[in-house]
């Protein structure tokens, strides 16, 4: 089979490896399709703390099995699946919680061990979700970057009674969009970039901020009735815009939700968290959230297809991961066939 390796940051393959062996616990899919994530091109530019080398990166696939392990249950050969990429110990003081996305011994597909670029991938049943077969490998491959935003929603309470912000309108802060006017919420979305505001409003964006023409501070006064913005997703991973969701933006009980990886330290006022009972939240992967996604594409409440911009042949995966880097205007989504 061929498979996608990163050798070293830079440097990206298409080589010919054995079909992985399967345990009993195991089934082997036929990947279809994978979408090509932010921390994926991080990976290829060496610039992601938690990814080891040579990787298969992709967390993001989906396909069909092929064959399944002797004790694996309720699963059939020529079902279709999503693959949640999130792997864990089941026994830390997290997964005895029922966080098992923050697992201390947490092993994300793609990131710590080979991923979905590949042709097939051996995985356990606990990550495989069944698809209906009509939903075409193309949008099912974003069943995983909506079970994101199915996580974001949940750690932040998100509800119709909200006034949201999302900072950023790449394909994280457009999904985040899509399911908070899903839920009922009047939300705000701010980016640099006019063509992915564009999208947004197109998607349902009750207002958008180009932070590069208008105040954000102002401009929420207005958006919130001078009350304060009651749920902020922090999604562009600028410490600066962090720093403003925290200090100026929300409104008394409001929370923050942070999904950016950046390691550089900020100021914050103790004030500014203590006196409104502010919530900061991190959010990590999902956490089993992909069931519910499915029933959302099932039922037709969210658009995924308006994320993708762009379908290759897996074969020309180098070429997409410049375009990814290039284009900002014109990608949103890349989507690799296998
Ligand atoms: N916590 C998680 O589980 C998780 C999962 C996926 C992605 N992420 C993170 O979420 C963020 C969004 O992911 P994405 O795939 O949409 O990435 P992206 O890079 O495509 O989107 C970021 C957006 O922020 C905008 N932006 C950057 N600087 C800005 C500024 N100063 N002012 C206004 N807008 C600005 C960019 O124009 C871009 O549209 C990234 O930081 C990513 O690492 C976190
Ligand atoms: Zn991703
Ligand atoms: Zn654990």
């Amino acid at each position: 089979m061929k498979a996608i390796i990163i050798e070293n940051p830079g440097k990206i393959n298409v080589v010919e490896r054995d079909i992985p062996e399967i345990t009993d616990n195991q089934v082997l899919v036929k990947i279809k399709a994978a979408g090509i994530c932010g921390s994926d091109v991080h990976i290829f530019h060496g610039k992601n703390a938690f990814a080891t080398y040579p990787r298969v990166v992709g967390h993001e696939f989906v396909g069909e099995i092929v064959k399944i392990g002797a004790a694996t249950k309720n699963i059939t050969i020529g079902d279709h699946v999503a693959v949640d990429p999130v792997v864990s110990c089941g026994h830390c003081y997290a997964c005895r919680i029922g966080h098992h996305n923050v697992c201390k011994e947490l092993n994300v597909m793609g990131v710590h061990r080979d991923g979905g670029f590949q042709e097939y991938a051996a995985v356990d049943q606990e990550q495989i979700n069944q698809l209906p077969k009509d939903i075409p490998w193309e949008v099912a491959a974003t069943v995983e970057p909506f079970a994101i935003g199915a996580q974001v929603a949940h750690r932040g309470r998100l509800s119709s009674d909200d006034t949201v912000l999302i900072c950023g309108a790449g394909p994280i802060g457009l999904i985040i969009l899509q399911v908070a006017k899903m839920k009922g919420a009047k939300v705000a979305i701010l980016d640099i970039v006019e063509s992915r505001l564009e999208k947004a409003k197109q998607l349902g964006a009750d207002k958008i901020v180009n932070g590069k023409t208008t105040d954000i501070v102002a401009a929420m006064k207005e958006f919130a009735n001078g009350d304060g913005v009651n749920l902020i997703y922090e999604a562009t991973g600028n410490t600066k815009i962090l720093q403003t969701c925290i200090r100026d933006l929300p409104s008394p009980a409001g929370r923050v939700v942070v999904l950016g990886f950046t390691t550089e330290d900020f100021a914050l006022r103790q004030v500014d968290i203590m006196s409104r009972e502010l919530e900061i939240i991190g959010t990590r992967l999902n956490n089993h959230r992909f069931p519910e996604v499915i029933d959302w594409f099932k039922k037709g409440q969210v658009q995924p297809k308006e994320i993708i911009t762009h379908v290759f042949p897996f074969q020309e995966a180098e070429k997409a991961f410049k375009l990814n880097d290039e284009d900002p205007e014109n990608v949103l989504k890349i989507v690799l066939t296998f």
